[in-house]
C-alpha cells in the first residue's frame, strides 16, 4: 500500500518531521510534488535540518528514498542539499532514486518566477521565487525538460531552444537577465553533471515494483491543501496538485493502492505568502503565536502569518484528501494561552453561517465565528501517551475528533523527532 501524508492547511504543518518519525516504519518514502518551495524541518540529536527536495526519509537508513515525477526539481538546490548532508554520513548513493520523468527548474524558470511576480504589484503570489509556477506552465505546456533528458545527447540544444523562448518572455517583461543568467547557466550545467552521479529511474517502475513486493511506501506531501493548484485560495496558490490524489499522478500508482491518508495541520494556523486567511490575528496573539512557534519560513525565512484554528478550512481538506487519520503539531505552542480560540464557522456578507469553503474566499469577507477553550498553560514536556495529558488538551482533542469525524492519531508537542504522543494504527 502507499500511505499518504500531506499538509491540510497553508504548508509548514510540520510534514517533514512526521515522515522522520514514520520513516523506519516503511521501506520507500517518494515525494510527489512541489519542488524547493518546500523546506522540511527535521530535529533529531541535537541536529536541525532544512530538505527542499530530498524526501524526509532520507535519515533513516536503508529506506529508497524517490524524487517521483510529479516533482519540479533544480539541479542547483540539490547540489547544495547534497552538499549540505555529507556531515551526516548517509549513502546517498544508494538510497536516493530520482524520476527521470521528474520536470527539470532552470535558471530562467526563477526568472520568470521574478518577472511574473514583478507584474502584478500589490496582487503578487508571495511565490518563493523558486521557479516552481513557471516549470509547472512549461510542463503543462509540452514545452519543458525533464531529469531524464539531460542524458540526451542533444540535451544542450533542447535547454537552449527553452532558454531563447524564455527570454523572449523576460524581455516582454523588461527582466534584466543578462547580468545574472551567465553565472547561473555556468552553476547549472556544474549542478546537473553533479547530479548525474546519482539513480536515475523510471521510478513508476520501482514504486509499481516495490508494491509488488509488499513493500510499504510513504509518499510525503509538500505545501498544504489550502495551497492546491485546484481547490486552494486560487490564485494565491502553489501549481501542483498537493492533494491525495497528487500522489497517483506523481508516482503512477493506482488509486487502488492508496492506504492511509495522513492529514496534518497544526493546532492553529500559518500561511506564508499572500492570499485569503480568515482566521488570521493581526494583532498581539498572532505575534505571540509567530514568536513561541518560531514561525519564520523554512525556505524564504519570511515571517508567517498566524491566526487560530480554522475548522471550515480542515473540514473541506479532509473531504477531498479522503484523510483517514489526523496528525496534530504544534500543541506546545499554545501552552502559555489561557483561552484558545477554534474557528467553527464562517458567517458571509448576508448573515449566514456556513462551515463550507466559499468559492469568492478571495474576497475575505467572511468573518469568523469562534469558539473558545480553557488553556492547559503546563509544559507537554516529556508526556507520551494520551492519557498523561492535561485535561484541557484532552477536551480539545476529543472536541477536534468529534467536529472531523477522524482520529487525531498523533500530536507533536515539540520540534524533535521525540517530542510526540503516538497512538498511530497502520493497517
Ligand atoms: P513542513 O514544511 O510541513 O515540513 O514544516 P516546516 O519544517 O516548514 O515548519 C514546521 C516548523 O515547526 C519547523 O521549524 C519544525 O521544527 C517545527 N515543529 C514541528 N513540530 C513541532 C511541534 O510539535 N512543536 C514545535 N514547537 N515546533 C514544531
Ligand atoms: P512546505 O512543503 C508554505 C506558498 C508561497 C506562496 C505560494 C506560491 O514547506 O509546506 P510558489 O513558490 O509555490 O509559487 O509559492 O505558496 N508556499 C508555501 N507555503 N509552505 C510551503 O511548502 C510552501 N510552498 C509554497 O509562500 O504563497
Ligand atoms: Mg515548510
Amino acid at each position: 500500500m502507499v500511505d499518504v501524508l500531506l499538509g491540510l492547511q497553508w504548508g509548514d504543518e510540520g510534514k517533514g518531521k512526521i515522515v522522520d518519525v514514520l520513516a523506519p516504519q516503511y521501506q520507500v518514502v517518494a515525494r510527489f510534488q512541489g519542488g524547493p518551495n518546500a523546506g522540511h524541518t527535521l530535529e533529531f540529536d541535537g541536529f536541525k535540518h532544512v530538505l527542499h527536495q530530498i524526501p524526509s526519509g532520507i535519515f533513516r537508513g536503508d529506506i529508497q528514498n524517490i524524487i517521483g515525477n510529479g516533482v519540479v526539481l533544480d539541479p542547483i538546490i540539490f547540489k547544495k542539499e547534497i552538499d549540505g548532508l555529507a556531515k551526516y554520513n548517509l549513502d546517498l548513493k544508494a538510497n536516493l532514486f530520482i524520476s527521470k520523468k521528474a520536470s527539470l527548474i532552470l535558471p530562467t524558470h526563477r526568472l520568470l518566477d521574478a518577472a511574473y511576480e514583478k507584474s502584478k504589484g500589490v496582487a503578487k503570489i508571495g511565490s518563493t521565487l523558486r521557479g516552481i509556477g513557471p516549470t509547472y506552465q512549461d510542463k503543462v505546456a509540452r514545452m519543458g525538460l525533464r531529469v531524464g533528458d539531460v542524458l540526451s545527447g542533444n540535451f544542450k540544444q533542447k535547454y537552449q531552444q527553452l532558454v531563447d523562448a524564455h527570454k523572449v518572455i523576460l524581455g516582454h517583461y523588461g527582466f534584466d537577465y543578462e547580468a545574472t543568467l551567465p553565472q547561473a547557466e555556468q552553476d547549472f550545467f556544474a549542478a546537473v553533471a553533479f547530479m548525474m552521479q546519482f539513480k536515475f529511474v523510471d521510478s513508476e517502475y520501482t514504486v509499481n515494483d516495490a508494491l509488488q513486493k509488499n513493500k510499504t511506501i510513504l509518499a510525503e506531501g509538500a505545501q498544504g491543501s489550502m495551497l492546491d493548484i485546484d481547490f486552494g485560495s486560487y490564485p494565491f496558490v502553489t501549481s501542483s496538485s498537493t492533494m491525495s490524489a497528487g500522489a497517483c499522478t506523481g508516482l503512477g500508482v493506482s488509486p487502488k493502492q492508496i492506504g492511509e491518508v495522513f492529514g496534518i495541520f497544526k493546532a492553529y494556523c500559518t500561511r506564508v505568502g499572500s492570499g485569503p486567511f480568515p482566521t488570521e490575528l493581526l494583532e498581539e496573539t498572532g505575534e505571540q503565536i509567530r514568536a513561541e512557534g518560531r514561525e519564520f519560513g523554512a525556505t524564504t525565512g519570511r515571517p508567517r502569518r498566524c491566526g487560530w484554528l480554522d475548522l471550515p478550512a480542515l473540514k473541506y481538506a479532509i473531504m477531498i484528501n479522503g484523510a483517514t487519520q489526523l496528525v496534530m503539531m504544534k500543541v506546545d505552542v499554545l501552552n502559555i494561552f489561557d483561552t484558545i480560540k477554534v474557528c467553527t464557522h464562517y458567517q458571509l456578507p448576508d448573515g449566514t453561517l456556513t462551515d463550507q469553503m466559499p468559492y469568492d474566499l478571495t474576497d475575505g469577507d467572511v468573518t469568523p465565528v469562534y469558539v473558545d477553550f480553557k488553556g492547559w498553560q503546563t509544559s507537554l514536556d516529556g508526556i507520551r501517551a494520551f492519557d498523561d495529558m492535561p485535561a484541557e488538551l484532552t477536551a480539545y482533542v476529543d472536541f477536534l475528533e468529534a467536529e472531523l469525524n477522524l482520529p487525531i492519531t498523533l500530536i507533536s508537542t515539540g520540534p524533535d523527532r521525540e517530542a510526540i504522543i503516538n497512538r498511530v494504527v497502520v493497517a
